[in-house]
């Protein structure tokens, strides 16, 4: 693993990986900057659900949205609401561009024409970085929900501090959640799964929602699956989904 400084925070995970197409950078250079979110001015405090060109219903936020699968996919099904994905990895980053234009399955490289798919609202707003440099920037109660799917599982003991979820950034979590917001966390990795049950039940902001245990093993009737979770269940891996409410 690559071990990056950039911006404030230490990232330890990948920022680019195989070379891109042509066509992928086509659409970083002209599809991107039409909904990326332009790094913050250092005391800059922005209103989560001013950066649409309408107002949303809620603003959801989804950290380390990986391959956009499910980004892409909430943000079709529910046009009213306003979606912001932070991913660092930057094939990642274009392959959530390809689900939000369709522009690879048209064949279509002309900077021109590339443009959302028919139908679909302009609520995805992107954070192709460090989701932690965002934090600072938003007021408290910005988002109703929080999705952290299948984070990097960091298993060996010597490097749990830089799993997502965990002492440092639980509270700011709890804190850019509104009230009856929800945190939704799945990992098919049980280390993980038991550190971030321990750091969250302690965490007197947030409850669980859990009354059964197949409210845990089975994901929620919205679920979209995510391309780390697919490839869980195809090695026979049983996920574990949580959900958390903020008090
Ligand atoms: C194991 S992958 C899971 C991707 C996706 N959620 C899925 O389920 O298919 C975890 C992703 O989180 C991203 N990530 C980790 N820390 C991040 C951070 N601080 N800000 C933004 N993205 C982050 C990584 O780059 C990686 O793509």
């Amino acid at each position: 693993m690559e071990n990056t400084e950039h911006g404030e925070h230490r990232f330890f995970g990948r920022r680019k990986g195989k070379k891109l197409k042509e066509s992928r950078v086509v659409l970083l250079d002209s599809f991107l900057p039409k909904i990326r979110l332009k790094p913050f001015e250092k005391d800059e405090v922005r209103a989560a659900d001013a950066l649409f060109p309408f107002k949303p219903e809620q603003v959801w936020l989804e950290i380390g949205f990986g391959g956009g699968e499910h980004l892409a996919e909430q943000a079709r099904r529910h046009p009213d609401i306003g979606f912001i994905g932070a991913e660092v990895f930057l094939n990642g980053v274009t392959s959530l561009l390809v689900h939000l234009t369709g522009m690879e399955r048209r064949g279509d490289v002309d900077p021109d024409t590339v443009r959302l798919q028919d139908g679909r609202a302009d609520n995805v707003r992107v954070y192709d970085d460090d989701v932690r440099d965002l934090f600072p920037h938003f007021p408290d109660g910005s988002f109703d929900r929080i999705y952290v799917l299948f984070p990097d599982p960091w298993p060996k003991k010597r490097h749990r501090d830089r799993r997502f979820i965990g002492p440092k950034n639980i509270p700011v979590l709890a804190r850019l959640l509104k009230k009856g917001g929800e945190l939704r966390v799945a990992s098919d990795d049980m280390t993980y799964i038991r550190w971030a049950l321990q750091h969250l039940t302690e965490c007197a902001d947030f409850e669980w929602t859990a009354e059964e245990a197949d409210d845990w093993r089975k994901p929620p009737a919205d679920w979209v699956n995510t391309r780390y979770e697919q490839k869980a269940l195809a090695k026979g891996k049983k996920p574990v989904y949580l959900i958390f409410k903020r008090l």
